[in-house]
């Protein structure tokens, strides 16, 4: 549990250039990300995914669920409540523990995290504050229409509890024997003091979270599996082996239930920063939920007679603050034919559209053959389509929201029934014949 990112602190920092507003931009212009509530003035960091950030969303959500559910046979999925007992969060710790310091500034009457400021406020330059309080990060609200202390609860601050809760009836129902995984990826709400950095931190946000159960004797090794095992994802997704690093927490970093962590880092414009903590939660967990529930929560092994409560191996990360890392890594800005142009390189796993198809024109003839070549793709991947504008310009647009490939239907077209494909990176131009288009694209995509 990092207390609304306790642990984020962003050393080794970088002159900010203006990447991050190019792409906060790029996010806003072409419908990835928009500002919540707008029309109304906004409201307090929060953003709605659009047309294209929907897309990309979910893409990052799939390839981490295709890494981490898909292609292993040992590890299952749940979708847990949002909303359940508040007995969760007492025995999880987070009602006694899940708190930011919080100081007021006597001056101008801003509040602030009292471990990201010192003695100074950041907004008027004050150094008259109060004195740091905990601050509880749990949105609270009432379960029915009564608002009286037995309906409390809370909106979950991380998926990672539903696991531990559920540790027994996946036991039961899939017979599986640790070391084991339970993955899930859901919302979570964290009122956090300072949200900032666009979505870096937000109050509601998405994770990717998978708790690993193993035999207490090979947490060790299963930890530092971990590690590797998730850092390899983010570089095999695209993002270079410079702006990634696995930092290990001191010990006075580590939160209570954890014998070691450590933070995949991304390198941001402000710095290095979390994307993912990998933790060793030794027995924590399922020891507190059997503590309070009364329920066992153990591995009873048959064949040995062997009986014990499993160490858990938590690899979390955040699936919103990884899509902007994703974006940032893949923003670039070069020269094609002399023309200036802003390109996403993003791998074709993560881009919203894999395909744009462009018919050179409107012309009456065109336009429904295009329309021929875009059904023929759209059982393969996500496509857009687009008549609007020079050809040139269209490729620029896709270019920029990182469609890898572009297919021109043109005039000779008509006539040999093959169209142009187009590489976002190389922007090489090959002519290939429609009946094979799509075997052309899988064979690209990798699929
Ligand atoms: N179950 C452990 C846990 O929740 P965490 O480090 O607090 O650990 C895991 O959160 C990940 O969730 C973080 O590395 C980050 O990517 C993401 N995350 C946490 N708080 C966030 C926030 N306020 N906004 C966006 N993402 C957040």
């Amino acid at each position: 549990m990092t207390a609304g990112g306790a642990q984020e602190q962003a050393d080794d920092v970088t002159p900010k250039d203006d990447l991050m507003e190019r792409v906060v931009n790029l996010c806003k212009r072409r419908g990835f990300i928009f500002p919540s509530a707008e029309i109304y003035g906004g409201f307090r960091s929060t953003y709605d995914y659009g047309p294209l950030g929907v897309l990309m969303l979910r893409n990052v959500k799939d390839a981490w669920w295709k890494a981490m559910v898909q292609s292993r046979h040992d590890v299952v999925g749940i979708d847990a409540a949002i909303l359940s007992s508040p007995r969760i969060w007492e025995a999880s710790g987070h009602l006694a523990n899940f708190t930011d310091p919080l100081v007021d500034c006597r001056s101008c009457h801003e509040r602030w995290r009292a471990d990201k400021i010192g003695d100074t406020c950041p907004n008027c330059g004050s150094k008259d504050l109060t004195e740091p309080r905990a601050f509880n990060l749990m949105f609270k609200t009432y379960a029915g229409p009564v608002e009286e202390d037995a309906t409390v609860a809370y909106l979950r601050p991380e998926t990672a509890q539903g696991m531990f809760v559920n540790f027994a009836n996946v036991l039961q129902t899939t017979r599986k024997k640790p070391p084991f995984g339970i993955a899930q990826v859901g919302k979570s709400f964290r009122n956090e003091i300072t949200p900032q950095n666009f979505v870096f931190r937000t109050r509601e946000f998405e994770q990717m979270e998978m708790e690993y159960f193993v035999p207490p004797d090979e947490s060790a090794k299963w930890f530092e599996y971990w590690l590797d095992t998730r850092l390899a994802w983010y570089l095999d997704l695209g993002i270079p082996g410079d702006k990634l690093r696995l930092r290990h927490h001191d010990s006075d970093e580590l939160s209570h239930y954890s014998a070691g962590t450590a933070d995949v880092e991304f390198r941001f414009p402000w710095g290095w920063d979390e994307l993912e903590g990998i933790a060793n939660r030794t027995d924590f967990d399922l020891l507190a939920h059997a503590g309070h529930s009364g329920e066992k929560l153990e591995y009873f092994d048959q064949a040995t007679g062997e009986r014990y409560v499993p160490h858990v191996i938590e690899p979390a990360a955040g699936a919103t603050r990884t899509m902007m890392a994703f974006l940032l890594a893949a923003y670039d800005e070069d020269e094609v034919g002399g023309e200036k142009r802003s390109v996403l390189h993003l791998d074709p796993r993560l881009a919203p559209y894999q395909v744009a198809v462009l018919p050179l024109s409107k012309n009456d003839a065109l336009v429904p053959l295009s329309h021929q070549v875009l059904e023929s793709l759209q059982p393969l991947c996500m496509c857009d389509f687009d008549v609007t504008q020079s050809i040139g310009r269209r490729y620029r647009r896709q270019d920029e929201v990182g469609t890898p490939y572009c297919v021109t239907v043109d005039f000779d077209s008509l006539e040999d029934q093959a169209v142009t494909v187009r590489d976002r990176d190389t922007t090489e131009q090959v002519r290939v014949p429609m009946a094979s288009l799509a075997e052309e694209i899988a064979g690209r995509l990798g699929r």
